[in-house]
């Protein structure tokens, strides 16, 4: 049923938004500030690195949407792809069948990926495949005689999805403690952000890598390695301000898992497909996972497609008899979605998008490191085309901002005024606070150039209000 009013009507920019405040749920979203007459923002078109709104106004995309549009907006032969596929064969489910395009697209995931993952299981995004990650690991032990494996080991602060079992793999407590309680079993251990490494390792950062990776030992121990299943890590966490792993720490994972047959899930639902210069970032590191979960880049976002990526000891046990991994989802694999994410693999392929990012990410990281002459500056850091900028109240101390000036500053004016300077990122406090810059993987030094200018003006001027 609708309730719009008489005077609300098409074509007219405001009269959208306004729709939009009456009927449209936004994720993660305070709908206070819409319900206050807070404008929504409307985006209405992409072209390459740029995103233009209701009002005609255009945006540098400092997120490629959200972590995902690799390739750049508006690909004409990627809606060509898509429409293609529609017309010969719109839908038709994996559930016991098998249609071309997912055959070719796991095939050639498989090729991408390290070692044996050589099985490759269809999602629609990050999330489910986080959750399918998680399902396997159980059922892989329950049918290998160690039943009693089931919990799961990740970081503090780390994002893994909002499905229940997602929801008890991430980190967030805030996210996490409305839908309380969530699946039994999550266990956490410390990221490794070296800004914020325990002092005695402030100053080795291998040495806080293995510090690390040793609490990962610890916690199993504690928990009884007979009780765990499994350890969801990304190569380079997100959520905190990009916390790329330190000399050692990978390696030093794998050893654990192994030593304790623990499974290493590389969740790449971010850092897949060219963020940090590699279709895997686990390649990269030269690791190799018993699983990897990845979505968003896979297709640059022309159509959601998620996948859990299997060792063949991991499949194994469901080649015999009766045996079937009990899951799926109708959209999994979708036939048009698999088709553009071929075709966006085409791009990668053809425009050498990994190198692109390989030998640029330096002049990116040096550009953003300019920033740290503001006093509101304390750390940059990532790796790739993926940077956090954490912000601080003192950059000799590293005093980071109490919850209510973090409110002021990030919600109440760097979000907004970053919009309003023609950059779209994200100002994120879901640990210290943090602005987090993932543009499509297209951009050259000109644009490196125009994200550090307005970052510059915004983050001054935040300077001077606190
Ligand atoms: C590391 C990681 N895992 C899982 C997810 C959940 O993905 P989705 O939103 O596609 O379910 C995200 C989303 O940002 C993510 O960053």
């Amino acid at each position: 049923m609708t309730t719009t009013p008489q005077y609300v009507t098409e074509g007219n920019a405001d009269a959208l938004a306004e729709r939009a405040r009456r009927h449209l749920w936004m994720h993660f979203t305070r709908h206070s500030v819409y319900e206050g007459g807070g404008h929504v923002p409307i985006i209405t078109r992409g072209e390459g690195p740029y995103i233009f709104d209701d009002q005609g106004r255009r945006y540098f995309d400092g997120l490629a949407g959200l972590f995902v549009v690799q390739v750049g907006h508006g690909r004409a032969e990627l809606a060509e792809a898509m429409a293609r596929q529609a017309q010969e064969l719109e839908f038709f489910p994996l559930w016991s069948y098998a249609h071309p395009k997912a055959i070719e697209l796991a095939e050639r995931l498989a090729s991408y990926a390290p070692g044996d993952l050589n099985r490759v299981f269809f999602t629609t995004g990050g999330g489910e495949a986080v959750e399918s990650a998680w399902k396997l690991a159980k059922q892989y032990f329950k049918l290998t005689g160690k039943p009693t494996k089931h919990k799961v080991i990740s970081r503090s602060v780390a994002y893994h999805g909002t499905p229940q079992g997602a929801l008890s793999i991430t980190g967030i407590p805030p996210a996490k403690i409305p839908f309380e309680p969530l699946v039994p079993g999550g266990v956490k251990v410390p990221n490794t952000n070296f800004y914020r490494a325990p002092e005695e390792y402030r100053y080795d950062e291998k040495a806080f890598g293995l510090w690390a990776a040793d609490r990962i030992a610890e916690a199993i121990e504690f928990e009884g390695a007979d009780s765990v299943a499994a350890v969801f890590l990304e190569p380079v966490q997100n959520s905190g301000g990009c916390f790329p792993p330190p000399p050692g720490y990978l390696e030093r994972v794998r050893e654990i898992c192994d030593a304790y047959d623990v499974l290493f899930v590389a969740d790449e639902t971010i850092t897949a497909f060219g963020r940090i210069g590699d279709m895997f970032a686990i390649n990269r590191f030269g690791v190799t996972p018993d699983i990897i979960t990845c979505a968003k880049g896979m297709t640059s976002g022309y159509a959601p497609l998620g996948a859990m990526i299997a060792s063949e000891r991991l499949f194994e046990p469901f080649k015999h008899g009766t045996n079937a991994f009990l899951h799926g989802y109708t959209w999994g694999g979708h036939p048009v979605a698999a088709a553009v994410a071929m075709a966006n693999l085409d791009i990668f392929e053809r425009e050498g998008i990994n190198d692109h990012v390989k030998e640029n990410e330096g002049a990116f990281r040096r550009t953003l490191e300019k920033l740290l002459d503001l006093p509101i500056v304390g750390d940059v850091r990532g790796a790739g085309f993926f940077y956090g900028i954490e912000l601080v109240k003192d950059t000799e101390t590293r005093e980071t901002f109490n919850e209510e000036e973090s409110e002021r500053l990030l919600r109440g004016f760097l979000s907004k005024a970053l919009f309003d300077n023609g950059l779209y990122c994200r100002a994120d406090d879901r640990g210290d606070p943090v602005i987090q810059l993932a543009p499509p993987l297209i951009i050259d030094q000109s644009h490196f150039n125009e994200v550090e200018q307005i970052l510059r003006q915004v983050l001054t001027e935040a300077s001077n209000i606190l």
